[in-house]
């Protein structure tokens, strides 16, 4: 993206803001002392419809150009949002999944039934090994889940010595029969997946029990690193699950974070909506959804403040993301859907509702990452297309690793009719950090469809002169509009001028329905 240098204070002198505004963003540039872990922009990966197989695996002899059998375009695409992990193998499939049935030669796979997601045959030519050459390949970090609903507590625990373990042991020497010599050092393991549905219908009592002895085998095997164990947190507002285990301290020493999982639907959960024949009401009541999560967060901030005041234990947010009714045609189960301007904004405010929560929120995993919900890359054949969403993860790549700068945002709140009781929708959203070089990074929304907001923005703390400001946006003309295969892009990320800068304020007129994001120097 070609970048900008607007405009030097000699320049603006004299400048007349002549429009006014109620918009009011106050950046503390003086006061940042959090960092918004890179990990808050992960991904997942489940064996789930066309994410794994077609998606990242079309095998070795593919006419389609791959490196051990994995796309190179999507290797490639992945590389360009510098994407910090990936979850892997579920969701749902980790409930059933037995990892030994996906090692060894590829012809003598044990061949299962994916009883969560279509009934599909599952021939595990995508397993351990794959899965781990995957990441190297993205340079991304494994974030492994393992199975607590059907599996046992020798199984997890041997998974743990075949993937990190460099001491001679069976599991280290099938491994290394099967080709990999050294251990892979995974750090990041969860402890379960929905243990209060697909993973075991089990109580916050019973999990609680069952996560301290399984975490307790997920031996440390490297001198250089602590496992991070993830532990299975609640469904949503069930905040007794995350009183249960926050509570007691014997369950907080057994992990390192919690996870939470919600979706954002267009309609309601009976009907969830289309994921591009929609009008404003969709529009705004998707947002509205996406805008609740932070109340959701705050609640169960709140519980784990009471019990650990410090802020040691992250919120890992390990499946997040727009969930509409999968496309007229696509295979049932499959949860393949289209991705529109309304995924971009919505990805943008959520991302900066997390961004604002940088103390708890440690790591974030939006689901998922290639042809499923609400995807980064669809693929068709040797197509494949970038998402509106995939141009989000994009363009805050400034965030990562970056300091959180704390901010206020003063604006009036949107006027719609709720479909559901989540009736609250400001008209922006905001985040802000500074990077490792002193750039400081405003990503906004516009969370109206139709009407443009100015945005006064005061620098509160910038003791500098503003030199500089690039900018870039996210919109399209309509609502609906989308990147398909055979198209060139409707959606994507432009430079974007309407800015008015001066010593320590920044004036600018943000489009409807967009995503901007704002460099100062
Ligand atoms: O992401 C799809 C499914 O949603 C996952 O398998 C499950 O964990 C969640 O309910």
């Amino acid at each position: 993206m070609k970048s900008i240098t607007v405009l030097l204070l000699a320049l603006m002198a004299g400048v007349v803001y002549s429009q006014s505004t109620d918009n009011k963003l106050v950046v503390n540039c003086d006061l940042g002392e959090t960092k918004i872990s890179k990990h808050v922009y992960g991904h997942f990966s489940e064996h789930l419809g066309r994410c794994i197989y077609e998606g990242i695996w079309v095998g070795e002899n593919s006419s389609i150009p791959n490196t051990r059998g994995i796309r190179n375009d999507v290797v490639k695409a992945l590389k360009e949002i510098s994407v910090p992990n990936m979850r892997w193998p579920g969701g749902c499939f980790a409930d059933t999944y037995h990892w030994k049935d996906g090692i060894g030669p590829r012809e003598n796979r044990k061949k299962i039934v994916n009883i969560h997601w279509g009934g599909v045959t599952e021939d595990n030519g995508f397993g351990t090994h794959e899965f781990l050459d995957f990441c190297e390949q993205v340079g991304c970090e494994p974030v492994i889940c393992g199975n607590v609903g059907s599996g046992t507590v020798q199984e997890f625990s041997e998974w743990v010595e075949y993937i990190n373990s460099s001491a001679e042991s069976p599991m280290t020497d099938l491994r290394k029969k099967n080709g990999r010599e050294k251990p892979w050092n995974v750090k990041f393991w969860a402890v379960g997946n929905e243990n209060w549905g697909c993973g075991g219908n089990m109580t916050p009592e019973q999990y609680a029990d069952d996560m301290r002895q399984y975490s307790t085998y997920i031996y440390n095997y490297s001198r250089d690193f602590q496992n991070y164990k993830i532990a299975c947190g609640p469904n949503s507002a069930d905040y007794n699950w995350m009183e249960v285990l926050m509570k007691n301290p014997l369950n907080q020493r057994m992990f390192s974070g919690i996870s939470i999982h919600q979706y954002f639907v267009g309609n309601t959960w009976g009907k969830k909506g289309s994921a591009t024949q929609f009008g404003e009401p969709e529009w705004y009541n998707n947002l509205a959804n996406c805008n609740w999560v932070a109340d959701l967060l705050d609640k169960h901030i709140t519980v784990m403040d009471k019990y650990d005041p410090e802020r040691k234990k992250g919120l890992i947010f390990d499946e997040w993301g727009n969930w509409f009714e999968q496309e007229p045609g696509s295979t049932p189960g499959f949860l393949y859907q289209q991705n529109t301007l309304r995924d971009a904004v919505a990805a943008g405010m959520v991302l900066n509702i997390f961004n604002n929560r940088a103390e708890r929120i440690k790591m974030a995993n939006i689901a998922q990452v290639i042809n499923v919900l609400q995807s980064m890359i669809l693929t068709k054949n040797e197509k494949i297309v970038l998402t509106p969403t995939y141009y989000v993860f994009k363009m805050y790549k400034v965030h990562h690793d970056a300091t959180l700068l704390p901010l206020n945002l003063t604006c009036n709140e949107i006027k719609f009719n709720p479909i559901t009781n989540h009736t609250k929708l400001p008209y922006l959203s905001a985040s802000a950090s500074k990077d490792a070089n002193g750039l400081i990074h405003i990503t906004i929304t516009n969370n109206s469809a139709a009407e443009k907001q100015n945005l006064s923005i005061d620098l509160r703390g910038f003791l500098k002169q503003l030199t500089t400001v690039r900018a870039e946006i996210i919109t399209a003309e309509k609502i609906n509009d989308f990147n398909d295969f055979d198209q060139t892009e409707k959606v994507n990320i432009k430079e974007f001028k309407a800015i008015k800068a001066k010593s320590n304020s920044v004036m600018i007129e943000i489009p409807s329905k967009s995503v901007v994001m704002l460099e100062l120097k």
